[in-house]
């Protein structure tokens, strides 16, 4: 900690340093990472916390890199000079501000975290279900109306629930558009939710290294408004009816 005068002056130099060093690299960090587009009410939530994850990352390189460089370029060995530096044994007070302030970064972003997760994941009423499975290599899904389909397709601003089982190996859904994901596990059904907002065409992709083909897994997902979305469930039922109807005359 700064004791005499010119102690002061380094470290106000290098506090102003690591302010303008944190704004350049969160900017530098946020343009090199762009996100895809928010395609559902998680991504904006979710987007928020990297968003504030990439500003602490901004912030402890810059603390680390300007005081290091700070020290490397100011206090370097002059020429002509070969005494040895003064000899130092602890500092209490840096200690206890070094863990004391990371232990709180921690506990907040947990506590951010916790409820990002219980906010993202929670249960609606009136929520549309959709059936998954995945398996080597490809998806299918059920849909409330009876019929299955080898596309997701949604209405915009309803919250859907995939209710997800695999009949291999372990797989895992992901819209890196609507940023939700989750594990697919043989043997259990697991859940993920998520609302969308934007119409529009996506991909569902698997992200969990299954196979082979795990490369090639992926599902068209399209983003209907309510009116098409109806008019395409009342399509693919139609498709059903005469098939059943046949069966009968048979
Ligand atoms: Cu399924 Cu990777």
């Amino acid at each position: 900690m700064p004791k005499s005068p010119t102690d002061r002056r380094h470290f106000i130099i290098v506090g102003v340093l690591v302010v303008i060093a944190t704004v350049l690299m969160d900017i530098l960090l946020k343009q090199a990472l762009p996100l895809p587009v928010q395609a559902s009410i998680e991504s904006l939530t979710i987007d928020q916390l990297i968003g504030w994850h990439l500003t602490i990352i901004a912030f402890l390189f810059s603390l680390i890199v300007v005081f290091m460089l700070y020290s490397v370029v100011l206090f370097r060995r002059r020429p002509d000079d070969d005494s040895d530096g003064a000899h130092f044994e602890g500092n209490t007070a840096l200690e206890i501000v070094w863990t004391v302030v990371p232990l709180i970064f921690v506990v907040v972003f947990t506590f951010i975290g916790i409820d990002t997760l219980s906010n993202v994941t929670r249960a609606e009423e009136n929520e549309r279900v959709v059936q998954l499975r995945a398996f080597q290599w490809s998806w299918a899904f059920e849909y409330p109306e009876g019929f299955i389909a080898q596309e997701l397709v949604l209405p915009i601003n309803e919250r859907a629930r995939m209710e997800m089982t695999s009949t291999d190996v372990l797989h895992s859904f992901w819209i890196p558009e609507m940023r939700v994901k989750q594990d697919i596990v043989p043997g259990i059904t697991t859940v993920v939710r998520f609302t969308p907002i934007m119409a529009g065409e996506y991909k569902l992709r698997c992200s969990e290294l299954c196979g082979l083909s795990h490369w090639s897994m992926l599902a068209p997902v399209r983003i209907l408004e309510a009116d098409e979305y109806e008019a395409w469930v009342a399509e693919r039922t139609a498709g059903i009816a005469p098939a059943v109807a046949q069966v009968e005359e048979e």
